[in-house]
């Protein structure tokens, strides 16, 4: 395997009886636990005053359950860890390329001995259903194991070297970096901007997302354990809107590292373009946004894989992924025993409480994405065709069913702007052309897949593919460090794939030593 030494991280195998068991045992444990008396303080490695301002965090399964009370950081604390961040990052720096790989090491040990503890967390606070949740901490030990083997290969590169001169390539720490994650990969995907950062010699300050700040506390405790030293990691809790954007916009912070939407991402990457007088960096964003992303089912596909691979990527985690699948194209030879078996597979799909083993799908987030969503589907309603929706669990959470239109409009809402929920639309292409013309039909260019047992097909749909990620007979989410390193170009995103070579390059910069002998 490539890099040397990296290998996936297995799931937790939840079919065999054992680990089922225990699982569930953790998550009947570990629920008791939260509650509005587990604080979620700012911890920057020493005692601050409380800024007396708190916000809550609640289960989305079930509305009424508190599961942490949570610290909005005031601008004092903001400064305080900016400061803490700013005085650990040095010496930080100064530790060998080896010995801050070991650290990272050492944190996805930690992971690996939390792991049921941590899924519970997840399964409670993101409504994720065992498997999601497990996938992810998979995931956040993958970025940790690959990014410690890619920083230890950095600095070993040629540079010419004629008789008489020596030249060398070095790679700087560039100084404090804000990461800023979404709440639908609640670990791996802070786990892995934190890690570059860390590993590079940067210091972080983590503002973790509003809805999954205990999950956020599992990365703190990881890199403590593992001997980070105090300060370069901290943890600044709140709001995005006040405390994110207080951090972005701080002239000592060199490098933001961003995955969410566009909307913010377009904020945080005009934000950092502002520079104040006497300020020494110029931030670097690194920002992984939004998609659109289709599947194309060519006439020859096999729909036995084309079905399940379908359903997967469209409702796996209620379409709350921005890998997600959100429009299907389907040659008009197949259309119609395509949308039949669709709407019967999206039938059999359990959505419930994803406490039980057997939930397929959850709620959706909070309240405001149930409300958005549910919205669309009712705007959808007025210009698309309605395939199928789901029925409700009887529970007091914010439930979407899943929902398939077919035919959409290509104005609508419902068409080109992602969902980010349990809803997918069904287009008939005229032949591949149309297919693939369709499947680019939008400003996103993150994952894209083709199902067909055509070579010819499969090499001219990915040619064309504007996506940074093209899945071939198979889903079109899920993508594993090292495997596919993931990210989108076009309006999804600025910066290099993660789980990817050059993903460590952006948290350095370069400098050339140049020696005449
Ligand atoms: N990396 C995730 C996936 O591939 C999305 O963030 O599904």
């Amino acid at each position: 395997s490539y890099p040397e030494g990296y290998a996936h991280e297995p799931t937790t195998e939840f079919r065999h009886h054992h680990e089922m068991r225990l699982q569930g045992e953790t998550i009947e444990r570990i629920a008791p636990t939260l509650s509005s008396a587990n604080k979620i303080r700012v911890s920057i490695g020493q005692t601050l005053p409380e800024s007396g301002q708190w916000s809550i965090s609640v289960n989305p399964t079930d509305s009424t359950q508190v599961l942490a009370t949570v610290e909005e950081a005031s601008d004092e604390q903001v400064e305080a860890a900016i400061t803490a961040a700013l005085k650990a990052q040095p010496s930080w720096a100064h530790a060998s390329l080896t010995d801050r790989a070991t650290v990272l090491r050492r944190a996805a040990a930690y992971l690996r001995s939390h792991r049921l503890e941590i899924n519970a967390v997840e399964i409670l606070e993101a409504g994720k259903p065992w498997l999601e949740a497990d996938n992810d901490i998979g995931e956040a030990i993958d970025f940790l194991e690959y990014y410690a083997i890619w920083a230890e290969r950095l600095g070993h590169e040629r540079l010419d070297s004629p008789a008489g001169e020596t030249n060398q390539l070095r790679y700087r720490s560039r100084g404090v970096t804000v990461v800023i994650p979404p709440w639908n990969f609640p670990l791996a995907i802070p786990m892995g901007m934190t890690a570059a950062a860390i590993v590079m010699g940067n210091s972080v300050i983590l503002k973790p997302a509003e809805q999954t700040p205990i999950t956020a506390r599992y990365i703190v405790q990881a890199f403590e354990h593992a001997g980070l030293p105090t300060g370069a990691l901290c943890l600044v809790t709140g709001r995005g809107e006040t405390v994110g954007a207080k951090l972005v916009r701080h002239p000592q912070v060199s490098t933001i590292a961003f995955t969410g939407s566009r909307a913010v991402g377009l904020d945080i990457i005009e934000a950092a373009s502002q520079v104040v007088p006497g300020q020494i960096s110029l931030k670097r964003v690194i920002a992984e946004m939004g998609g659109k992303n289709a599947i194309v089912v060519d006439a020859d596909a096999d729909l036995d894989q084309a079905v399940p691979g379908v359903i997967y990527s469209a409702f796996g985690f209620a379409g709350q992924k921005c890998s997600a699948c959100s429009r299907v194209i389907v040659h008009r030879q197949i259309f119609d025993a395509f949308v039949d078996r669709l709407a019967l597979a999206a039938g059999t799909l359990i959505v419930g409480d994803p406490r039980h083993a057997a939930t397929q799908m959850g709620p959706v987030v909070d309240d405001a994405a149930q409300k958005k969503i549910l919205g669309m589907i009712e705007e959808g309603k007025s210009g698309s065709e309605l395939l199928y929706q789901g029925a409700l669990p009887e529970l007091n959470g914010y439930f979407v069913p899943p929902t398939i239109f077919i035919n959409p409009d290509r104005q609508s809402a419902l068409y080109r702007e992602e969902i980010f929920g349990p809803v997918l639309t069904v287009e008939r292409a005229e032949d591949l052309d149309d297919a693939i013309w369709r499947a680019n039909d939008t400003i996103y260019a993150l994952t894209q897949g083709i199902f067909s047992r055509s070579a010819k097909a499969i090499a001219r749909a990915a040619d064309a593919a504007r996506a940074g990620n093209f899945y071939v007979n198979r889903g079109i989410t899920g993508a594993i460090p090292g495997r596919h390193p993931f990210g989108g170009f076009g309006n999804s995103g600025v910066g290099f794939k993660a789980g990817g070579p050059s993903y460590l390059l952006q948290f350095a910069d370069q400098q050339v030593i140049s020696e005449n002998l």
